[in-house]
Formats: structure tokens, C-alpha cells, sequence
């Protein structure tokens, strides 16, 4: 059980704030904040050694917020660790909790940082771990669709422009322009991953912290590879980063976006190449023969949630003079939200792919003449030495166009 000190008290010991101004400004900050419990305590474990070690902590208090501090993280692993809305955010929460359990001790871990940078450190150690299973997400879906492509790299299917009919493709063509694509999408997962490895704890409020803080300590601790240097643009970054990082997972989704469209316009009974199993499909109340490709048109909205997320972190941010604001609060519910997203998305549309049916007589019905068109004519141009354009004009004459 969490223990908890008395209703109401601050970190910033304010008592007197109205309760309807605290429900406002902690909105729903406290919930959100449940997912950031791990990532905060070891940044706290970071510091409290960090502190040890440049001796302003003694070893005693430090062994005693390691140890508390690990009892959280399990509390918080089997989602025994609650944050009360007084407590406004999880830093409070830690905070109090290891000030019940350790008295003075837990008094000593705020010293040299501000919930400015720790709020900062929990995100991007949290960003950086869904990068990673993202990542891992991403590459299996590639590898599914790739699998994919190569079992029907022969299977024909008609290219269309403008919905019309084409050129001659195959399915294996199709489906690995979307393996291909999202590789590419992982550069740019990998490069918001890199730009968020940097450790901004150390940079207090904002504008450094007069105690000898061992900063490249603490990044090494966390598995950081540098140290943001320049405390203002600790902050200036927030919002920055979570966007960038969105904008990659929004490139993923456009991929999903478009490929679900070709999916639910593919498997209609009027072309019939792709089938989604019965298990993938939903019914009507109305209408007993239909079967929706509901998953399919919901991962295609996702893609929207995530566009969405993304210039809802830019507004937010935008305009804003150098410094925390309160206002940054407000980038952590559309970040989780397009992480959530996108994740889900792409499990998903592994399990389509996996499931993904293909209908190769309506394919290979679907392969009519006109296809070759652009064919004959090149036929004519290296077979009968005919120039280009007396050859288009006289297939396309041939064709009755
Ligand atoms: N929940 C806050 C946030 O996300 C934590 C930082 C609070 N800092 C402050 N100066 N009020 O930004």
C-alpha cells in the first residue's frame, strides 16, 4: 500500500490552493504520469548515488533511497504505485512516499534538481524505451510483409494509376514497397532516438544548478550517451523532441494509412485479390451477409490521431517564451497518445499480413489486355523498328481508344 502524507501538502509547500485551480492545473497529469513511476526512480537512483558520490549525500541516505527507491519500482511493476491528484505528478508521489518511509533521508533526494529536469529525464528515458519497441515492432512487421512479398513475388496483380489500370505488377512488388518504406521509416525513428539520447538531468529549473553535480555521472548511470549541456535548451527542447519523435511514428503510420485503403479497396467483392479471414472481420446489426474490414479502416484513422498529436505538440509550443512553462505539461497526453497509436497499429497490421489471403485466380482475372498495352508498343518500337510515338498511336488504335 502507498503511504501518504497529509491532503494537499506541495512539494513547493503551497496548502491554501484552491481545490477547483488544483483539479485544473493537474488536469490529468497524475494518470498520465502512472508510466513515467519506473523511469523516474531511476533517474532518482541516478541522482541519489550521483549525490553520494560528489558528497552531498551520505552513503547511508543514499543505500536507503536505492533500497526505497527499488521498493517503488516494484510497487509500481505489479500497479501498487497510486499518485493522488493532490500530489499533482509521480515526482511529488516518489518524493512523499520515500519522505514517509525514510524521513530525512527522502528529504535529501531533492536536493541540486528541480521537477523541471526530472520530469524531462523520466519522459525521455520513457520515449527512449517505446523507441526501442517500436523500433522492434517496425522491423517485425517488415520482416512479416517481406515474408509476405516473397511467397507471392510472382503472383501478378494489375498496377493502377489514377485507379485505373497500368502496367503489370505483382503482389510481391506491392507488399514490398511497404517493407522497403518502412525501413526507411526507421532512419527516422533512429534519428529522433538519437536526438532524444541526451540527459537533461542535472540542468535544475532551467539555468543550471550552483552545486558541483556530476552531470556526466547521472547520463552515464542512465544509459544516456551525453549530457545536454546548455540548461536552457534542456528546456527549450521540450515539445521539440516529442515532436520530432512523433513525426517519425507519423511516417510509419502513413505507410499503415494507405496501405489499409489498398487492403479494404482490394478484398471488396468487386476485385476480390486479397481476402481478410473470418476472424478479422466484423459483422452488421443490420445486414447478416456483411463482413467489415472494420480493423482496417480504424488502422487508417489512427494515422490522423498521430498527424494530429503531432501539430497539437507544435501549437502547444510554439510562440512560448524560453523557460518552463506549465503550458509543457500539455505535450505528455498527445506523445503517449501517438506512441499508443502507433504501436498498436503496427501489431496490428502484422497479425493482417500474417492473416492476409490471396485470391490468385481474381488476381490473374484481373490481368486483362489492356495492362500490355505499353508493352506492344514498346514491342513494336525494338521488334518492327516503329518510332515511339507511331507505336502508342497505333495501339492505342488497336485498343479502340
Ligand atoms: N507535471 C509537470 C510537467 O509535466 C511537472 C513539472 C512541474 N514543474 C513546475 N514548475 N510546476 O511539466
Amino acid at each position: 500500500m502507498t503511504k501518504r502524507t497529509k491532503k494537499s501538502e506541495k512539494l513547493w509547500g503551497g496548502s491554501g490552493l484552491d481545490s477547483r485551480i488544483e483539479r485544473y492545473t493537474v488536469g490529468n497529469d497524475y494518470l498520465l504520469d502512472l508510466r513515467l513511476v519506473p523511469f523516474d526512480c531511476l533517474s532518482s537512483i541516478a541522482h541519489a548515488r550521483m549525490l553520494g558520490k560528489v558528497g552531498l549525500l551520505e552513503g547511508d541516505s543514499v543505500l536507503a533511497l536505492v533500497d526505497g527507491l527499488q521498493e517503488i519500482l516494484t510497487l509500481s511493476r505489479k500497479g501498487q504505485f497510486a499518485i493522488l491528484p493532490e500530489q499533482e505528478d509521480c515526482h511529488t508521489a516518489i518524493e512523499q512516499w520515500l519522505v514517509d518511509k525514510l524521513g530525512d533521508a527522502g528529504k535529501r533526494i531533492h536536493l541540486g534538481r528541480s521537477r523541471n529536469d526530472q520530469v524531462l529525464t523520466a519522459l525521455r528515458l520513457y520515449y527512449l524505451d517505446a523507441l526501442k519497441t517500436l523500433r522492434r515492432e517496425v522491423a517485425g512487421l517488415a520482416t512479416t510483409v517481406g515474408r509476405f512479398a516473397t511467397s507471392h513475388k510472382q503472383t501478378p496483380m494489375p498496377g493502377y494509376t489514377h485507379l485505373r489500370k497500368a502496367m503489370p505488377s505483382t503482389v510481391g512488388m506491392w507488399a514490398n514497397a511497404l517493407a522497403d518504406s518502412l525501413e526507411d521509416d526507421d532512419v527516422l525513428l533512429a534519428a529522433a532516438m538519437e536526438i532524444i539520447d541526451q540527459s537533461p538531468l542535472g540542468s535544475g529549473a532551467g539555468y543550471g544548478v550552483p552545486l558541483p553535480l556530476d552531470r556526466a555521472m547521472t547520463a552515464r548511470e542512465l544509459g544516456f550517451s551525453k549530457v545536454q549541456e546548455n540548461p536552457v535548451y534542456v528546456q527549450w527542447s521540450r515539445g521539440k523532441f516529442e515532436a520530432a519523435m512523433v513525426h517519425a511514428c507519423g511516417q510509419v503510420m502513413l505507410d499503415l494509412n494507405r496501405v489499409a485503403t489498398d487492403l479494404v479497396h482490394f478484398s471488396m467483392e468487386e476485385f476480390g485479390y486479397f481476402e481478410l479471414p473470418p476472424e478479422m472481420c466484423t459483422g452488421s446489426s443490420i445486414m447478416p451477409q456483411k463482413q467489415n474490414p472494420d480493423v482496417l479502416e480504424l488502422a487508417r484513422a489512427r494515422y490522423h490521431v498521430v498527424v494530429a498529436a503531432e501539430t497539437q505538440l507544435r501549437s502547444t509550443i510554439a510562440n512560448l517564451p524560453h523557460g518552463y512553462h506549465r503550458d509543457l505539461q500539455l505535450t505528455k497526453e498527445p506523445t503517449f497518445r501517438a506512441i499508443d497509436a502507433t504501436g498498436e497499429t503496427v501489431a496490428i497490421m502484422d497479425l493482417v499480413f500474417q492473416g492476409l489471403k490471396v485470391n490468385k485466380a481474381a488476381l490473374e482475372a484481373g490481368m486483362t489486355p489492356e495492362l500490355y498495352a505499353t508493352q506492344r508498343a514498346y514491342q513494336l518500337v525494338t521488334e518492327k523498328g516503329m518510332t515511339f510515338r507511331d507505336a502508342y498511336a497505333e495501339v492505342k488504335k488497336d485498343l479502340g481508344k
